[in-house]
């Protein structure tokens, strides 16, 4: 009912718009006063964390593409080798798991069949299960070792929005844990990151205070047949994320792109006036990653692209190379896609509107998938 949807138009929108909280809640008494990361709910050993030395990540859809992200933090911060799956792939080519492999399966719903046999699998074999799940007592928690719950509130759209943003939280918070209880090598740079952490919020919620621009663009692309979308680093599962959001939602043709990919293949799809939306990374700090990417838009602009560019405040290099600019508060490269993901999501959802689709629930999809 439009009571249930709080004044928005759709439950897509209201959840949008609940994301700063979201993301506030699912931090909220994690990180105590000295910075450290309190999770005791994570009953998982210690000693059982010091001797991973091997993460595994399994999930499906937009979950799928938070592990993509989280595979980033894990490995720089922890140093363990960190693999990540497609649920539904996973257990059919025989994995090797033991004991020492620390499996993370990401879910919202916590009722996703594959993910399930995936994590079944896993534990079958020895490995040591933890659930990363918005939904208190469903499935997939209750047959993990332990759980560590997002508080996104109840989701009710199909297209994942808020879970995402706090299963990137979530994520983040694992990683930092797991480099905590290790004895991390990167101990300056993990309390700048649980300081950024905590301000996190307020950075989603200024992009959703600047979405207006984004809304009228997504109105003027309605009649495109294709879209792609391009990202290196933590951009790149962004990427995949805002063209799953866009084939969901508008029932077009998006692809998500490496952006150092093009040149083996993608670029021949360029041509005149195709929309490309482009994730910056941070110009600060991993330079070189940007360089790459103000090159790779121009490559594409070259050959008629029209660009479209998410990049931070602040960012003056791309701006004679941007067609349409979105900018986002600056954010350490990690830490990017919490805000970078916001505005795909919002481009999605007002094209899909646009096209006369029902946002909340989209042909063919169920919000969760129990069977495999
Ligand atoms: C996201 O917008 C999708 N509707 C879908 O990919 C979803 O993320 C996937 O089915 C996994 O669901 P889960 O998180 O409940 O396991």
């Amino acid at each position: 009912s439009a009571a249930e949807k709080g004044g928005y138009a759709s439950f897509m929108l209201k959840e949008i718009a609940e994301q700063p909280r979201a993301v506030a809640d699912t931090l909220l008494g994690r990180i105590d006063g000295s910075g450290a990361l309190s999770l005791d709910e994570v009953r998982i050993p210690p000693k059982a964390l010091r001797e991973a030395d091997k993460v595994v990540i399994v999930a499906c859809g937009t979950a799928f593409h938070a592990g993509l992200i989280a595979k980033y933090a894990i490995e720089h911060w922890t140093r363990i080798p960190c693999e990540v799956e497609l649920a539904s792939e996973f257990r059919h080519r025989d994995p090797i798991l033991d004991p020492q492999t620390l499996v993370i399966a990401v879910s919202q719903s916590g009722e996703t069949m594959d993910t399930l046999m995936a994590l079944r699998h896993a534990r079958e074999q020895g490995a040591r299960v933890l659930a990363i799940c918005n939904t208190n007592g469903s499935t997939i928690p209750r047959e993990s070792d332990a759980v560590l719950y997002t508080h996104a509130g109840p989701e009710v759209a199909v297209a994942s929005t808020k879970a995402f943003l706090t299963q990137l939280v979530a994520c983040y918070l694992v990683a930092l844990y797991l480099a905590q209880v290790r004895g991390a090598k990167y101990g300056d740079e993990i309390r700048a990151v649980v300081r950024d952490l905590g301000a996190i919020a307020r950075s989603v919620e200024r992009v959703l205070d600047t979405m207006e621009p984004v809304r009228e663009l997504a109105r003027t692309l309605a009649h495109k047949n294709t879209v792609l979308f391009l990202g290196r680093h933590v951009g790149y599962p962004v990427a995949l994320e805002g063209a799953l959001k866009l084939k969901e939602l508008a029932y077009m043709h998006a692809e998500g792109f490496a952006a150092g990919e093009l040149k083996h293949g993608p670029i021949a799809l360029v041509e005149d006036d195709l929309p490309v939306v482009v994730v910056v990374p941070s110009p600060r700090g991993r330079s070189v990653l940007h360089d790459k990417m103000v090159s790779n838009i121009q490559e594409i602009r070259a050959r008629g692209a029209r660009t479209i560019v998410i990049a931070e405040e602040g960012d003056d290099e791309v701006v004679p190379y941007a067609d349409h600019l979105i900018l986002v508060p600056a954010t350490p490269t990690l830490l990017q896609p919490l805000v970078t993901t916001v505005p795909l999501q919002v481009f999605a959802c007002e094209l899909a509107t646009a096209r006369g689709n029902e946002v909340d629930q989209p042909r063919n999809l169920a919000k969760s998938v129990t069977v495999e």
